[in-house]
């Protein structure tokens, strides 16, 4: 399905191309209260929107047996950037959604950063004790290319007694390098505390992590106005509880980056908030709410589309459009701030397309 939208009005001064996935379950949903935001904030900074809409997902899966079809992943490449909805379809075997599409994906489009932010906003609900927004505030650089996710190994004998299954993780000096590369980066101009924090587990997995520590100290000489930090990845998530306001920029590989932000975003009032983006810094990136399909809420207009919608904020910010993901979220914190009983779907006080037309009405007004 092809559908233009917004394309180049006079008077623009740029056409961001945006490949809109929507997916499956309520991934349709809050897509559409993102673009009714990202329209908002494209009139009001006068750029413009040409949005083509892929059907990639369960639904076609079921009809066509094709998770991503010949060829789309060099016409994704001729975009300035990808919003994705969610992938993950309660008829098909899980796992092939998620490999054939979305790490297909962050892999064929070389996304080697998943970049997810950890931040409270003002009014959402922290399960934490006596935590308030200034407390949880950091940002994590997940490796997305790499790790356990690679796919290496293989499995001898399966179903039998002696079955054998072996999965390995494979972390390449470029790799590591490149991330911890971007992490500090990214720090720098985060300019919040400038303290790098790597992740990993150096007392146990001594060939992983002997590589990702060896190069993160290696490249720190370079940045000698951040502070180079290392914990284990299980340290690290006893302080995301009890010392959230400890971190600045995390660094860590594909599978400990996976686990940790999901508590991240518990800890910031949920999977309703929760965003991220799979960049490829020289490339074509992805942003996306990072809670799932949610396929029990799908169509009762109760699913949050905050998360969809902090997505698209990260994706101007991407594309450079700082002041416009600037006005989405200080839009986004109004709302949290001032509207919204709970970020729960079903319990917000307000539905899916409400909270997208208060969060547009905000960023109009400014
Ligand atoms: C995520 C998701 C994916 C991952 C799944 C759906 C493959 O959990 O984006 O964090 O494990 O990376
Ligand atoms: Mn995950």
């Amino acid at each position: 399905m092809d559908e233009k939208e917004g394309e180049g009005g006079g008077g623009m001064n740029k056409t961001y191309k945006i490949a809109v996935i929507p997916g499956d379950g309520t991934g349709p949903e809050v897509v559409a209260e993102g673009i009714k935001v990202l329209h908002a904030a494209s009139k009001r900074f006068g750029f413009a929107l040409g949005l083509n809409h892929f059907d990639f997902g369960g639904e076609r899966f079921l009809k066509t047996g094709e998770t991503l079809p010949e060829g789309s992943t060099d016409e994704l490449k001729t975009y300035d950037a990808m919003y994705l909805g969610a992938i993950g379809h309660p008829d098909v075997k899980s796992g092939i959604l998620e490999k054939g599409i979305l790490l297909r994906l962050r892999f064929d489009l070389d996304q080697y950063i998943n970049l997810r932010p950890v931040k409270l906003y003002p009014g959402v609900d922290c399960p934490l004790k006596d935590k308030v927004p200034s407390d949880i505030d950091f940002v994590v650089v997940r490796e997305n290319t790499e790790g356990l996710y690679a796919g290496a190994g293989g499995v001898l004998k399966r179903g039998t007694a002696d079955e054998v299954a072996v999965q390995e993780s494979i972390n390449t000096r470029k790799g590591v390098e490149r991330c911890i590369r971007y992490a500090f980066d990214y720090c720098r101009k985060r300019n919040k505390v400038k303290k790098l924090t790597l992740c990993g587990k150096t007392n146990v997995l001594t060939f992983a992590f002997d590589l990702w520590e060896r190069t993160f100290y290696e490249v720190a000489k370079e940045y000698p106005d951040i502070k180079a930090d290392y914990a284990h990845v299980d340290a690290i998530t006893m302080w995301f509880v009890k010392n959230p306001e400890w971190f600045d920029v995390i660094v860590t590989d594909n599978m400990f980056g996976d686990i940790i932000t999901d508590l991240g975003a518990m800890i910031q009032g949920g999977m309703g908030i929760a965003a991220g983006g799979n960049i490829n810094p020289k490339g074509v990136s992805m942003f996306e709410p990072i809670g799932g399909s949610a396929p029990k809420y799908k169509g009762q207009n109760i699913i949050n589309p905050l998360a969809a919608i902090c997505a698209g904020g990260m994706m101007l910010e991407h594309l450079g459009e700082d002041e416009a993901a600037g006005a989405i979220e200080k839009a986004v914190m109004t709302v949290t701030g001032t509207k919204l009983k709970s970020l729960a779907a079903g319990n917000m006080g307000y539905s899916t397309t409400e909270v997208g037309d208060m969060v547009a009405d905000y960023v109009t007004k400014g």
